[in-house]
């Protein structure tokens, strides 16, 4: 298949899988392949994954997305990458050998450093220069970790021998040569998301470097979301393509959904869900939960901020209750068990796994189930964990508002959890606002897709970006509010049986 305009690769290495996806001129997609990975759990609280094996489903996805449609080198135009954000890999400069798995996202092990780090002066310490509260979620830490408990890394990390990155910069160093010549690099979207990034200037904070013991020479260059980083050295169908574009998956989700002006927002439903409102070129520091962060910066331009609610478990639930406890046999299979009921029969699923983060950053929560009767079957139970999804968004969507006075009018969802119907009426019920799925779902791979197709002039300008979205469906609330008030009082008390367990 070929056409004159060519097309844009993205690469979207997320939390359980790594896709490439490619897309034509309107923003369509016109081939996808993608490979799970292991999700390593050595301990309670602890989660790694494998970088050897990611880079190797890389290459195998991105064969196999050209391949299945017979693409030709010279028909990609550019190649964009997005990635699961603060998943922390170090890797050694001269031999490309990881030193350690990757210590993911949602890894608890660092929360004795996090209080340490905190001391007298709180959690809050560095939120206003990063946008961050000390948290297990972000990098720093868990770079921290890795120097002080894996053999020699100290001090391989002080003569300057190894790397730090999240998935974008192990990606780049890669394709760029890996040790015979790789660019060390990440984008500002993913750099937000270490702690060690102040927000106004776009550098490495020196000083919170040295206070968590972090050698700057272990860092990647900081570089803008859409520009040419350098070309893909490695032999196969990308070979000699530009790399043009690089976003945090919730960044380029909210790129491609259009949310390019203050005030609009967007919600995916991932492992996680990850709600970002943009504020244009203002940051906005939170005073209810929320994080502030770099949604995007267009090469030379401005860069744009976002306030983020981060929500740690929502599809993880469900492949929880799959894999773990063998509830459903496939996570499509929730829809229809949550079906078997007609309501959540009073039980709240609380899935406090990696403590809760946004709005309440509670590191000592854990999960758990209440309401529990005899009565109660497994339909309750599934339904309970879809809702435990529309509750916790209620409760960004609350602090969002008091955070920036704007009331939400219509909430624009995409993810994998999107295709479930019950799930999206309950959400505009809990929410008593529309909620509205785009023509094209895959806003992640689309948005990184934009911000390398802008760098390269596939595309013009933001306006393409606008033209090119559609709505696909649309659910209106029809819960009444007393309704809609009691359930979620019922949520918030279940949410305090959560806390003091870890
Ligand atoms: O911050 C974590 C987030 O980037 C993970 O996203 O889609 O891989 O679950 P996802």
């Amino acid at each position: 298949m070929t056409n004159s305009t060519g097309y844009i690769a993205a690469i979207d290495q997320g939390t359980t899988s790594t896709r490439c996806m490619i897309f034509d001129h309107s923003g369509n997609v016109v081939s996808s392949e993608q490979v799970e990975h292991e999700q390593i759990f050595p301990k309670a609280g602890w989660v790694e994954h494998d970088g050897v094996e990611i880079w190797r489903n890389t290459r195998r996805v991105v064969a196999a997305a050209l391949a299945s449609e017979d693409l030709q080198t010279a028909d990609i135009k550019a190649v964009g990458i997005t990635n699961q954000r603060e998943t922390t890999l170090v890797w050694d400069r001269s031999t490309g050998e990881p030193i350690h798995n990757a210590i993911v996202w949602q890894d608890t092990r660092t929360a004795a450093l996090c209080e340490e780090l905190a001391g007298d002066q709180g959690a809050g310490r560095y939120q206003e220069r990063t946008g961050l509260p000390l948290s297990t979620y972000f990098a720093g830490p868990k770079i921290r970790w890795l120097l002080d408990n894996v053999d020699g890394a100290r001090d391989r990390a002080e003569a300057g021998e190894l790397c730090f990155g999240t998935m974008d910069s192990w990606m780049v160093w890669n394709m760029t040569g890996g040790p015979d010549g790789g660019r060390h690099l990440t984008d500002v979207t993913n750099a937000s998301r270490t702690m060690l990034m102040d927000l106004e200037t776009l550098e490495w904070d020196e000083e919170i470097c040295r206070e968590m013991q972090i050698p700057t020479s272990l860092l990647p260059e900081i570089c803008s979301s859409s520009q040419v980083y350098g070309k893909v050295r490695e032999r196969g169908r990308l070979a000699d393509v530009p790399i043009a574009g690089i976003l945090g998956d919730q960044q380029a989700a909210t790129f491609g959904q259009a949310c390019l002006e203050p005030g609009e927002a967007k919600n995916t439903y991932g492992t996680g869900n990850f709600l970002l409102l943009n504020t244009g070129e203002e940051v906005v520091h939170s005073s209810h939960g929320l994080l502030s962060t770099v949604c995007y910066k267009l090469g030379d331009k401005k860069p744009i901020y976002a306030l983020e609610g981060s929500i740690a478990v929502t599809g993880s639930l469900i492949q929880w209750l799959r894999d773990n406890l063998g509830l459903i046999n496939s996570s499509s299979d929730i829809e229809e068990t949550a079906k078997l009921v007609d309501d959540n029969g009073g039980v709240y699923f609380v899935p406090a796994f990696s403590g809760l983060f946004a709005p309440r950053w509670r590191p000592d929560a854990r999960g758990v189930i209440v309401g529990l009767t005899r009565f109660v079957t497994k339909g309750h139970i599934a339904r309970a964990a879809l809702e435990a999804t529309a509750f916790q968004t209620r409760e960004v969507i609350e602090a969002m508002q008091a955070d920036s006075g704007v009331e939400l009018s219509t909430l624009k969802v995409d993810g994998g959890m999107v295709v479930n119907e019950m799930l999206m009426q309950f959400q505009s019920d809990i929410l008593g606002v529309p909620v509205v799925r785009p023509v094209v779902n895959e806003t992640t791979a689309l948005g990184a897709a934009y911000a390398a197709g802008l760098a390269v002039g596939y595309w013009e300008g933001e306006q393409e970006i606008r033209d090119n979205w559609a709505q696909d469906k649309q659910w209106d609330p029809v819960m009444d509010a007393d309704d809609r008030d009691a359930r979620f009082a019922e949520w918030n008390t279940a949410v305090e049986r959560s806390f003091n367990l870890a």
